[in-house]
């Protein structure tokens, strides 16, 4: 029988999977679902993106660097200086990924020494599990820190005590935030600049839903760190910012040094992007009117979604940004509501397949169209004033 790597032995299924099948079930007899299960959503990615990824596929192919198209990795400081307010130079600080997914997974690789004292890596549950796995496939020690919606589902590196930090090699942040929609302003940001470097820890922010918010724009640890990148990356993508989950493009900003070992790494591993991904990612970060547009679509979805739980008295918490709708089970039980929920056609994901800490909430990812979201809205209203659902 051939070995298996413990840290696969140890997973399970993706979290998510089994809803996925469940759902699909119910798909199969034609009916409509409304499924908030993925954060996946339905919009198309603009034309001039499609147009330049298809523009640039020739009639010769080539292997991708890892370190990418010189263009690209402008196209990415240009974003973070307009946006950001951050000048970054494009060599050094710099290295395209293929979305943010497998650039989380792999970082620990980079850094984790699996046989030193600091294996283990911080990150915040509930959460996305990839932080866990990426570091114990890199042979790290997964440390989770359960979020709780008294501190706005915050990760504060300063309530750890210090045993913890300095035993551990990387802290992850996610804001805003998945599962729960919460934000973080910029002087918490510097307070987890100010821990991480007192500790010797990689701080490394996870910024893929960046570009998803509703009240004010969400900030970058970049502009956290006063110029000095030193210990710090943020991860950044163009999967939700420009509907491009399917191109698999991002990159890591941050420290030059990191971002070099980042570039040793990386051509090991097999991810860079084709050259037509790139055409279509310079298109996309070019252009920031095709981001305000999308922001515009998430927040109708939002403004069918939230007055409707407020109505029923369903909690609602953190989800101040991203297209994700956090809320409290009503009946306590986020499984046996997201079965009740799937009962009507409904698909919501139950809090704990995020993790410690999201037992009793649920996720709504708002990717059914607009109209979509206004169908599950009155099926669900009628549910619950039929008394099939707790409201
Ligand atoms: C918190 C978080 N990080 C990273 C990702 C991966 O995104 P991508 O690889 O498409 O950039 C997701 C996807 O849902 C996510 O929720």
């Amino acid at each position: 029988m051939v070995t298996t790597n413990p840290a696969l032995a140890e997973l399970g299924g993706y979290p998510l999977a089994r809803l996925q099948d469940l759902a699909n079930e119910l798909r199969a007899d034609g009916q409509p679902l409304h499924d908030f299960s993925i954060g996946d959503p339905d919009e198309p990615t603009p034309r001039a993106i499609r147009d330049a990824l298809t523009d640039a596929v020739g009639p010769v192919s080539r292997y991708p660097t890892a370190a990418g198209k010189r263009e690209l990795r402008e196209a990415v400081a240009g974003w973070v200086a307009r946006r950001h307010g951050v000048t970054v130079d494009p060599d050094a600080h710099v290295v395209p990924s293929a979305g943010s997914k497998e650039a989380v997974f792999h970082l620990p690789l980079a850094v984790v020494d699996p046989q030193g004292p600091r294996r283990h890596v911080l990150f915040g549950t509930p959460g996305y599990p990839v932080y866990d796995r990426g570091t114990r496939f890199a042979g790290g020690t997964p440390d989770a820190v359960v979020l709780t919606p008294e501190d706005g589902w915050r990760l504060h590196l300063d309530d750890l005590p210090t045993e913890r930090l300095q035993r551990a090699c990387i802290a992850w942040l996610n804001y805003p935030h998945n599962p729960t929609g919460a934000t973080a302003d910029l002087s918490w940001y510097r307070e987890q600049v100010a821990v991480a470097r007192e500790h010797d820890l990689l701080l490394a922010s996870d910024e893929c839903y960046q570009e998803l918010w509703f009240d004010q724009p969400a900030p970058s640890v970049l502009e956290a760190c006063d110029g000095d990148l030193t210990g710090v990356l943020a991860l950044v993508s163009l999967s939700k910012r420009s509907g491009m989950t399917g191109y698999r493009s991002g990159a890591i900003v941050g420290d030059p040094e990191l971002i070099q070992r980042m570039r040793m790494l990386r051509p090991n591993v097999g991810t860079a992007s084709p050259d037509f991904v790139q055409a279509a990612a310079i298109a996309a970060w070019n252009d920031q009117s095709h981001v305000d547009d999308r922001r515009e679509v998430f927040r109708a979805k939002r403004d069918v979604m939230l007055p409707f739980l407020e109505a029923h008295d369903i909690e609602v918490s953190g989800s101040q940004a991203t297209f994700y709708v956090w809320f409290r089970a009503p009946g306590g039980d986020d499984a046996a509501y997201a079965e009740a929920l799937l009962g009507e056609r409904i698909v919501a994901s139950p809090g704990r397949a995020f993790g410690p800490g999201g037992e009793g909430w649920l996720r709504l990812a708002l990717v059914p169209t607009v109209e979509g979201c206004r169908a599950a809205v009155t099926r669900w209203s009628e549910a619950i004033e039929a008394g099939r659902l707790p409201g």
